[in-house]
């Protein structure tokens, strides 16, 4: 055999070949394939008159150097994102038991709606006239999602959850003004998603955090001692992030609203509660849907995702606008509510996203969300009971769509921690659930299988889960997983050097 050796490793100019998906080389970036003067396909004639930027944009704003552009061919582009995109765990590929995200296999057809012509070409400044059909989309997405939430109006704007969290509490505030009252706090459970008291903080209040009980909900009595006049409102997720569902939450209500406060509704997990039951009947005021978790568009990667806001009559004329409205005449048409707090996001917000969801609540009918619901329970049931023995069961009680176990005693008794049997778990071909979330439960993994994986999924599921536990404690084989992840092409990293130094420019990495 000759001792010559091949490089395996993409470099500047290209080399098409598959490494790195073998072994464990970085996928270098596009700057680092770059060679000078390489171009994409370009049209070789043109009668076209060739225009430069000086004509176009004033002098004064005109660039004095050329940026520093990678220069590839298209050939080698392509390589670069086909090889990161082999790279991926996605939910195309496997089961995804991300907890507080509902990483679950959506449905392709949504994804044909979204891309077909006569939705994706048309310009979002065409004139009414013209968008008929759009506008009735997003007015029959609107009717929908007030109908599953129990809200009187929705505004389709917000970009995402969190942006949605905002556009909640810029209602509240507006609310408490109209009526001239000035409030400075809003409360949020000990339990709550780290973007409630981000938003809280955008929003200009102050957070006010209570307890959880033995129950897993809000402490009532620690509820009632800080309620008062100054409070704006709550801001709840049910099922909490616990996977529970608040056994008292129309007590907590009451109280609130005694104080003039309002009931923020964070709809991130409402996969859990579709078609069986709805925030509004529970006493919400204002409520965000994530539809790039529960409605067809994978939540996470970085892609475009809607958080619209639903609310109830007394919120509706202060919702963003222009909103697209259901005219007298059975046409449709945009309207700016006569209070409304501003635009939340250019044009319509991502609307290929809202298509998406439109397509999925279309698909499924009201039984079929209910049944969406009633499945992802089932599941995440099942799943705990199957882990009962191997992990502890954080609160015990019958969970909602997710659930939250604990490697606490398996770490006391063996040293393997939930990271190590989060990194484990990827070499046995499952993506991690959540670790460390929610940050009260010790050494928490937080399992939500979702709707969309088969009993037999689930059970393999289990099994690696219980295979992580037996190894370390029956095997006294704590270093397997101590070592993980040895087949994945990036191995472990270390998780806080990126946030801690932070390096956003190519240029300075070097
Ligand atoms: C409970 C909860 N609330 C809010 C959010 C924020 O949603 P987004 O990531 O779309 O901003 C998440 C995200 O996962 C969540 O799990």
């Amino acid at each position: 055999m000759s001792s010559e050796r091949v490089s395996l490793v993409p470099a500047a100019g290209g080399r098409a070949l598959s490494a790195p998906l073998m072994g464990h080389e970085p996928e270098p970036t596009l700057f680092d394939l770059s060679m000078t003067g390489r171009r994409s396909a370009s049209f070789r004639t043109s009668d076209l008159p060739e225009w430069g930027p000086e004509e176009l944009v004033p002098p004064e704003l005109l660039a004095e150097s050329p940026v520093a552009l990678p220069e590839v061919s298209e050939r080698d582009l392509v390589g670069h994102f086909t090889r990161l995109s082999h790279r991926q765990y996605s939910v195309d590929l496997g089961a995804y038991p991300l907890g507080s995200c509902t990483m679950k296999y959506n449905p392709k057809v949504c994804d044909e709606a979204a891309a077909a012509r006569h939705f994706a070409a048309v310009h979002p400044a065409a004139p009414p006239s013209c968008t008929q059909g759009w506008l009735e989309v997003l007015v029959e997405l609107e009717e929908m999602l007030c109908e599953i939430t129990g809200m009187a109006a929705a505004t389709l704007q917000p970009a995402a959850g969190a942006a949605g969290e905002l556009t909640g509490l810029l209602l509240m505030r507006r609310y408490h003004e109209a009526a001239g009252e000035e409030r400075h706090r809003v409360i949020i459970p000990d339990s709550a998603h780290g973007t409630n008291p981000a938003s809280v903080t955008l929003g200009g209040y102050e957070v006010t955090t209570v307890g959880t009980n033995e129950r897993g909900g809000v402490d009532l009595e620690a509820l009632r001692a800080v309620l008062d006049t100054d409070v704006a409102g709550i801001m709840l997720t049910n099922p909490n992030t616990l996977g529970l569902f608040e056994e008292e939450i129309v007590e907590i209500a009451a109280a609130v609203h005694q104080v003039g406060g309002l009931l923020y509704y964070d709809g991130a997990n409402l996969n859990a509660i579709l078609g069986v039951v709805r925030p509004g009947d529970m006493g919400f005021d204002i409520v965000h849907l994530n539809l790039h978790k529960t409605f067809a568009t994978p939540h996470g990667g970085g892609g475009p995702g809607a958080g619209p806001v639903a609310v109830s009559e007394r919120l509706a004329e202060l919702l963003p606008g222009p909103r697209p409205v259901r005219l007298a005449d059975g046409t449709f048409s945009w309207e700016r509510p006569s209070r409304s707090i501003g635009r939340l996001h250019s044009w319509h917000g991502n609307a290929l996203v809202l298509l998406r969801a439109w397509t999925y609540l279309r698909l499924h009918g009201a039984d079929g969300l209910r049944e969406v619901a009633e499945i992802a329970v089932l599941n995440a049931n099942w799943l705990k009971e199957r882990l009962r023995g191997s992990y502890d069961i954080a609160y015990d009680r019958t969970v909602m769509h997710e659930c939250v176990v604990s490697a606490k005693s398996l770490a006391d008794e063996t040293g393997l921690r939930a990271l190590d049997v989060a990194k484990r778990l990827l070499e046995l071909g499952f993506h991690a659930p959540t670790v460390y979330f929610p940050l009260i439960v010790k050494e928490a993994l937080m399992i939500e299988p979702t709707e969309t994986e088969s009993p037999q999924t689930l059970a393999a599921l289990g099994q690696a889960l219980e295979l992580i536990a037996r190894e370390a404690r029956q095997e006294g084989d704590a270093s397997s997983a101590r070592a993980a992840p040895r087949t994945t092409p990036v191995r472990r990293v270390d998780e806080a050097r990126a946030a801690r130094h932070l390096v956003a420019t190519y240029d300075q990495r070097r």
